[in-house]
């Protein structure tokens, strides 16, 4: 898949960097080959309710219990906010033996190879002029704190001057950790309101403190995730050829708190569930999270555990839903009480603007940095599909028109190796925005446009092309698209539950970078910038983020799952064309819920829902009480509650804004039945009708189709019924959904429906 290929090549290059290197070696000198052999890090989970009487904190109590069966075991973190228990370093036989110990939960494997960052495209490319802000000022967001979990912060960046913004929140807990290369009076400030480092696990495991000692941005994924969250407004430049006004930072004066987690050389799974931890006893409103860990349950994975604790203290968690689209099955954070966030792309492109020698004009895709920005007409000629490198030497000084329908990624690899003038790629490519980075003078052309510009080249005597780079259409259409990488759902860890849950703008997002890492090399040359224009899941998660800590301004009332609710009850299921969402991971068809969830967030809908669909711990706990999680494995997962785990009332079927059933291909005539109840954030009195649409071939059901509310947080119940067969169809996606309209027409609350033959035990 390109998507994943680009991340190996990307891991490979930045292991080529020096420091990468000596710190191999470092480590191979280090290693004591015996003892450290059986030795690996462990997260351990505590029942801190069984903690004997006695012990002055639950710190000497797992200290004993540690010493008790492993003397020499580094315990390198304690928790208390994210999990209750600890991480260290364990031999085997240790391991089994704490497992006897009194109040041991579980454990598992601390492995920094299970988190993915989801960027697609790191900073190798592009670049040029002027520093340029876009975000547009706004009033809202203001002292709603935003926690970032990532790679660092850019401190000095635009995006974090704090310019007209009031105090720090009083209930502000955290702060700005200074440490060497790192001056804390520069961080501090009133957007930027904490900056710590966790990498403890990188240190525990590999025995090498590592250089960096601060959470300054070492890869610039830290700071584009925090500053498309809550990037400030920086007026007056433009960048690309991209005029200021045009687009908007979400949330401009929430304020920031970065909990650098990931280290180049390692991203381990306790340094987040620590910054995770330090972040809630900070006093986060909303954390943002790009990043997640593959194929593995709820109770084995970090994030879910940590944003459990979270989501029952209220804070609001966003999560990217991955980068390994198009196919159905590989999201990750498909976790109930997070939202999981879905990438599309904007109403705008970067263009390369081709002129023919008849005075022909092609618009094509390019992020080509410019350098000068345009080419001069030059002789064009076709060389078919572009793979003969002798072929290409020749025509070194020409601007080559390839065939790329097959292969986009080596034609492009073969016009930089041969060092031709420019190239022209035709292709339709579904991954081709992440090819757009040229290093040389490059456009993507259309296919449509292929037969045109061969009778040109075919019937001119001389055929010539001139372009013109740095050329940003604003208003395309349609848009917004679904990205191909956008990892598409059923969630894995928890099938029952539709993700992801919304769309959001994540392709060729113009973001705050750090200044000394290259946003492109052009020929030799690396160009810096203050910002970088990137695509992926960690580009759109912020955005969620950002418009989360808009609605925690305006309603500081509601939970978790009611923010969560009414981003995705609001979402739009159509585009600026008005007609349906496309996917151009499926050639422009219509997208399905599993690609889009509810459909693209919609902040100004969303402040002003009418219904809304909540839920709590207990609702998360019936659910995995359901999922038949063990006593452990739940209590894995909710932080080891003192009472027994009560399951009571078990249920797959959460109170969840989405529906999606799964049918077997080979059963017969089935029925899946599922209850709702929706609280009236609204005025009242109000009257609701349902709207059912789609899921042809199955009959869908709502009893009672009319909800009367009296009073403002009044609650209303309702059964959804979907009958019907699926006959013979592996794999088949119905789609639907269900709407609420008031009599009005003042409120709509969509919920999409997902019916399908793939099997909910594949995942
Ligand atoms: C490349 O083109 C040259 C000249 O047309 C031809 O002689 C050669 O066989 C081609 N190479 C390959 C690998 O097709
Ligand atoms: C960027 O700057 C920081 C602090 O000034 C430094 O620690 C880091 O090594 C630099 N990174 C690169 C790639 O030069
Ligand atoms: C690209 O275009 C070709 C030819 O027009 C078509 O067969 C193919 O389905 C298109 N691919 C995508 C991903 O749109
Ligand atoms: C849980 O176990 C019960 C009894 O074995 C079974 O019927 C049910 O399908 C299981 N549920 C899930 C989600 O696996
Ligand atoms: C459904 O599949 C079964 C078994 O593969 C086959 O015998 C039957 O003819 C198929 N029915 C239809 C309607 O395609």
């Amino acid at each position: 898949m390109p998507a994943m290929a680009a991340v190996v090549v990307v891991a490979a290059l930045r292991c080529m960097a020096w420091p990468c290197l000596a710190l191999l070696c470092f480590a191979m000198l280090l290693r004591v080959p015996a003892a450290s052999a059986e030795t690996a890090a462990y997260i351990v989970h505590m029942d801190k309710s069984a903690m004997p009487r006695g012990f002055s904190s639950h710190l000497r109590w797992y200290e004993s219990t540690l010493a008790a069966v492993a003397p020499d075991a580094d315990m390198f973190y304690v928790y208390d906010h994210a999990m209750h228990g600890f991480a260290a370093r364990l031999r085997t036989v240790e391991l089994e033996s704490l497992r006897r110990s009194r109040g041991f939960v579980s454990c598992y494997r601390d492995d920094a190879k299970m988190v993915r960052r989801d960027t697609t495209h790191t900073p190798e490319f592009l670049g040029v002029s002027a520093a340029g802000g876009l975000w547009e000022a706004a009033e809202y967001g203001e002292d709603v704190i935003v926690g970032v979990v990532d790679t660092g912060v850019w401190p000095e960046s635009a995006s974090f001057r704090d310019d007209g913004l009031p105090p720090v929140p009083a209930r502000w807990k955290g702060f700005c950790e200074s440490g060497t290369a790192f001056d804390a009076a520069k961080v501090c400030n009133r957007k930027l309101i904490g900056a710590r480092k966790f990498n403890k696990g990188l240190v525990a495991n590999t025995n090498v403190t590592i250089a960096v000692n601060s959470p300054r941005d070492t890869e610039g994924h830290g700071t584009h995730t925090s500053s498309t969250a809550a990037g400030s407004p920086v007026p007056g430049a433009s960048f690309f050829g991209y005029a200021p006004g045009t687009a908007r930072g979400m949330a401009p004066r929430a304020r920031v708190a970065m909990y650098k987690a990931l280290w180049d050389e390692g991203t381990y799974q306790s340094d987040i569930l620590a910054a995770i931890d330090q972040a809630i006893a900070d006093g986060v409103d909303v954390l943002s999270l790009s990043l997640g860990l593959d194929g593995v349950p709820l109770y084995q994975d970090p994030i879910a555990i940590g944003t459990f604790a979270a989501m029952q203290r209220g804070v609001f968690v966003s999560t990217s839903a991955g980068n390994e689209g198009p196919d159905f099955g590989f999201l990750h954070n498909g976790t109930p009480w997070t939202l999981t966030v879905a990438s599309g792309t904007v109403d705008r492109e970067f263009s390369g603007v081709v002129t023919l020698g008849d005075g022909t004009t092609i618009i094509g895709e390019s992020l080509y940095p410019g350098s000068p920005t345009a080419l001069a007409a030059t002789g064009l000629v076709f060389l078919d599909a572009c793979d003969n490198s002798t072929v290409l030497t020749k025509n070194r000084d020409k601007v080559v028109l390839c065939d790329a329908s097959d292969s986009l990624g080596s034609a492009i690899f073969a016009l930089q190796d041969a060092k031709v003038r420019a190239g022209l790629f035709l292709s339709n490519d579904s991954f081709r925005e992440l090819s757009e980075h040229f290093t040389f003078p490059g456009v993507i052309v259309s296919p449509q446009d292929g037969p045109m510009l061969l009778q040109y080249i075919r019937s001119s005597r001389a055929p010539r092309a001139a372009i013109k780079f740095e050329v940003t259409i604003l208003g395309t259409k349609p848009a917004p698209m679904v990205a191909t990488y956008s990892s598409r759902g059923p969630s894995g860890s928890c099938p029952t539950v539709l993700k992801p849950d919304v769309l959001a703008p994540g392709s060729l997002i113009l973001a705050s970078w750090a200044e000394n890492i290259s946003v492109a090399t052009v020929g030799s040359r690396s160009l810096y910038n203050r910002f970088n224009i990137i695509s992926g899941t960690s580009m759109s998660c912020p955005h969620a983020s950002g418009v989360a800590a808009l609605l925690r301004a305006v309603h500081p009332e509601w939970s978790p799952a009611a923010v969560r609710s009414a981003l995705m009850t609001t979402a739009s299921a159509v585009d600026n064309t008005g007609a349906s969402i496309k996917d151009i991971g499926r050639r422009n068809r219509p997208a399905t819920p599993l690609a889009m969830g509810s459909g693209h967030i919609d902040p100004i809908r969303a402040v002003d829902p009418g219904l809304v669909y909540d839920a709590g711990p207990e609702d998360y706990i019936k659910l995995m009480c359901a999922m038949n999680y063990t006593a452990q494995q739940i209590k894995t997962v909710a932080q080891s509650p003192s009472a027994a785990v009560d399951c009571a009332g078990a249920s797959l079927d959460l109170n969840y804004p989405s529906f999606i059933a799964f049918f077997d291909p080979n059963g017969g005539a089935g029925e899946r039945t599922f209850t709702r109840t929706v609280s009236n954030v609204g005025h009242a009195p109000v009257s609701y009708s349902a709207k059912v649409m789609g899921l042809n071939g199955l009959t869908v059901t709502v009893a009672p189709d009319r909800l009367m509310f009296g009073g403002k947080n009044e609650k209303q119940k309702y059964t959804l019924v979907i009958r019907g067969q699926m006959k013979n169809k592996t794999d088949e996606v119905l789609h639907g959904s269900l709407t609420w309209v008031d009599d009005a027409s003042k409120y709509t609350v969509r919920s999409p429906i997902v019916a399908t033959t793939a099997s909910s035990d594949r995942f």
